[in-house]
């Protein structure tokens, strides 16, 4: 009884001093948070886009940006910091890579899609052309392998001559250096690291999912609405799956209703490899012809829709999902990937979910309080009203989580 006593008096003991050393820690954070200076400033906003601290004069040309104006010399700052070529080579090259995979690793070698999200970056490209614009980054230094569909050779190559992203990107149009027809292109979706991910067996569902998740923030599971009609299901789909037609309602028709339409615009794609080799393969287009996984296991529901084209259109725009705010300027139905493309990146969820990766990236959190999402909001608005300028956006966040 009288151990149990002396524990729990320790206990206490320890707790208060714990209690001190946080309050402790908690001021002097407060403190030098309010005392962050122009040096301090500029020494954060370099660190946060670069992931290195600058150089001496590169710190003293900061701080002077910072010190002699008050009112822009902050985003000066930060679009300077963005001169360091581990802007490029490091913080946006991990920014991407995770949208390049299934697993979404960061661990990946540079490919096609993330050298173009980078080139897109610092040539200030209108990031809403991310999902539809005939458009790839290549490296121009001679030393390299030419860019091929058949493998990533170039890109691991690139990587590993430490060639500068910053200097050496070259824009180039997609189908000048594959065999897609400038119609059938649909930026980074149609790359060859997208395709080798989400275009890889499978029903091609999972482009459209990752598209989705990657690019409007939006997990199928988040936005399930069983209220569209239910008419371009395909026919691999159960409509009582175990039995159970109410299964079919109120779970599977939430994601599939909406889904369907609009990943009927990849049709003409599929990724083809050699049997015993995934990484070998290439993405392929066959204008006219559905590919055979459209059509697929089509006695599970054979009165099922059954996919004669590449035409899609946008259920979501009425309904609940009218939410993520689709362009009104634009048709809402198409043919093809490209114009699929538009449909999605120039919904107010685009812009909103670059703003906020753009944040995370930065301020090496996700936004919290109604502050960090009234930023959120401020840095998507600028992003739209600046042509979809990413640079803006990353010198907005560091901006704001440079301390005061
Ligand atoms: C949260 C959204 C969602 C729900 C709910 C959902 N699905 Fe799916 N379904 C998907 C996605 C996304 C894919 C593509 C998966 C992939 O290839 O990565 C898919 C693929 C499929 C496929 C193709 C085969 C495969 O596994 O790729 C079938 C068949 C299917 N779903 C049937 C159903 C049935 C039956 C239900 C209800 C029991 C259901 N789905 C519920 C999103 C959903």
């Amino acid at each position: 009884m009288s151990a149990l006593i002396t524990t729990r008096r320790s206990t206490n003991a320890e707790r208060t001093v714990c209690g001190l050393l946080l309050l402790v820690a908690i001021l002097s954070l407060g403190i030098t948070e309010s005392l962050a200076g122009p040096r301090e400033q500029a020494k954060r906003i370099h660190d946060r886009l670069t992931g290195v601290p600058p150089s001496a004069t590169v710190l003293n040309d900061l701080t002077d940006l910072i010190t002699n104006d008050p009112t822009g010399g902050l985003y000066e700052a930060a679009i300077q910091a963005m001169e360091n070529p581990n802007f490029y080579s490091v913080t946006l090259k991990n920014w991407a890579t995770p949208w390049t995979n299934e697993e979404q690793t960061v661990f990946a070698s540079l490919n096609d899609y993330t050298a173009t999200v980078i080139g897109m970056v610092r040539d200030s490209v209108p990031f809403n052309q991310l999902l539809s614009a005939d458009i790839l980054y290549i490296g121009s230094d001679s030393r390299l392998p030419a860019y091929s569909m058949d493998n990533n050779e170039h890109y691991v190559q690139l990587e590993q001559l430490g060639i500068n992203l910053k200097d050496d990107l070259l824009r180039v149009n997609q189908s000048q250096v594959t065999d897609l027809p400038s119609t059938a292109t649909a930026g980074v979706v149609t790359s060859r690291a997208a395709a080798r991910a989400f275009f890889v067996d499978g029903t091609n569902r999972a482009m459209y999912r990752f598209t989705m998740l990657n690019h409007l923030c939006t997990d199928l599971e988040q936005i399930k609405d069983p209220s569209r009609s239910s008419d371009r299901i395909r026919q691999d789909v159960s409509r009582s799956p175990g039995g159970d037609s109410r299964l079919f309602f109120n779970n599977c028709a939430g994601c599939h209703t909406g889904m369907e339409p609009l990943a009927q615009a990849y049709a003409y794609y599929d990724y083809s490899y050699p049997a015993d080799d995934m990484e070998a393969g290439r993405i392929i287009y066959t204008p006219g012809e559905v590919q055979p996984k459209y059509l697929i296991n089509a006695t599970v529901f054979k009165d099922g829709y059954v996919t004669l084209n590449d035409h899609w259109d946008n259920y979501w725009r009425t309904g609940p999902n009218s939410l993520l705010g689709w362009d009104s300027s634009l048709p809402g139905s198409g043919d093809g990937a490209k114009s699929m493309g538009e449909e999605l990146a120039n919904s107010q969820a685009f812009a909103q979910c670059q703003a906020k990766k753009v944040f995370e990236a930065v301020c090496l959190r996700p936004p919290g309080d109604a502050a960090d999402r009234a930023q959120v909001t401020s840095m998507t608005n600028n992003f739209k009203a600046n042509n979809y300028d990413l640079k803006g956006v990353f010198a907005d966040a560091a901006v704001y989580c440079a301390g005061e």
